[in-house]
């Protein structure tokens, strides 16, 4: 009856995972009492670098699939922790917490902004990032994963392709060699690689942080111009940037809660 009563008294909070920010966001949950933390992954990576405390993998079935966790799992809280270009995930999250009635926080990291010395051509989509290749480079450092590799296949050059996983077997991808790597990268490793394979040309995601910036730090020593890929738009809601500032920010909803005002 006793722990009954405990458990009850537990909040159960969701993050959605997935990088480095999620997993020091659960690092840091874990150690606040009184919470119970669930990290979610969407189950894709081979090796995933897994977060403290609870872990689940999959996706949940679009928005009806994850309010219906949420309910299974007397969620308290969401904090989307997803990368800024995993916008589905995010839509479904606003909306589900939105109909479950769930307070739902977006903890991203801020864009990066283009410095002195910085040549950017700033584009929305992949589509138009490839569009914009010929013409600009022929040896292109292409670092946006392994996902959207198909809408560059066609684009005359030579790639060299970084990203975690290989791509799936018999996908589509452009002329040229894969290196798997994780993250954080040296800058005078990233310099390195440049001039080893003669890169003319960088291709990005604004995905913003530092665990890799230091590629566009390397691509402005060289003055290496950049088809830098804008973040998707996500619907209007709660964001903070930091983990701490999503620590207050849950505490403030808790707070509220057990006082009975939310
Ligand atoms: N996109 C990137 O550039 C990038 C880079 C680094 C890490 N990641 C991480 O990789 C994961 C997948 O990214 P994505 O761009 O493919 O996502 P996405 O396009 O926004 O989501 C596609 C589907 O994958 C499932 N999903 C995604 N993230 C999930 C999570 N954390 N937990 C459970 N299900 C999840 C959901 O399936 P259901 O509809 O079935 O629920 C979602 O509808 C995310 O966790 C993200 O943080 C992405």
């Amino acid at each position: 009856m006793e722990l009954e009563l405990a458990q009850n008294l537990l909040k159960r909070i969701l993050i959605l995972g997935g990088t480095g920010e999620a997993r020091d966001l659960a690092g840091l949950l874990v150690t606040k009492p009184g919470l119970v933390v669930i990290s979610s992954l969407a189950g894709r990576t081979e090796m995933p670098q897994m977060p403290l405390g609870l872990v689940r993998s999959g996706g949940f079935g679009g928005i009806s699939g994850l309010r219906d966790y949420l309910a299974q799992q007397s969620i308290s809280a969401v904090i989307d922790a997803t990368h800024p270009f995993a916008s589905t995930i995010t839509e479904h999250g606003i909306q589900a917490c939105q109909v479950a009635q769930i307070p739902y926080l977006r903890l991203t990291r801020p864009a990066w902004q283009p410095e002195a010395g910085d040549y950017w051509l700033v584009v929305h989509s992949h589509t138009e990032a490839a569009q914009e290749i010929p013409g600009r480079g022929n040896r292109i450092f292409l670092t946006i994963g392994r996902q959207e590799l198909h809408h560059y296949r066609a684009v005359p050059g030579w790639f060299l392709m970084r990203m975690i996983d290989p791509p799936a077997s018999g996908s589509e991808i452009p002329k040229g060699e894969l290196r798997l790597e994780r993250g954080p990268f040296a800058l005078a490793d990233e310099l390195a690689l440049l001039a080893a394979y003669r890169i003319n040309l960088m291709v990005s995601k604004n995905s913003g942080g530092v665990a890799t910036y230091s590629k566009i730090i390397a691509a402005r020593q060289l003055q290496l111009p950049v088809i830098m890929i804008q973040r998707p738009e996500i619907p209007e809601c709660e964001q903070v940037n930091t983990i701490h500032q999503a620590w207050d920010w849950l505490q403030g909803k808790l707070e509220r809660s057990s006082s009975g005002n939310e």
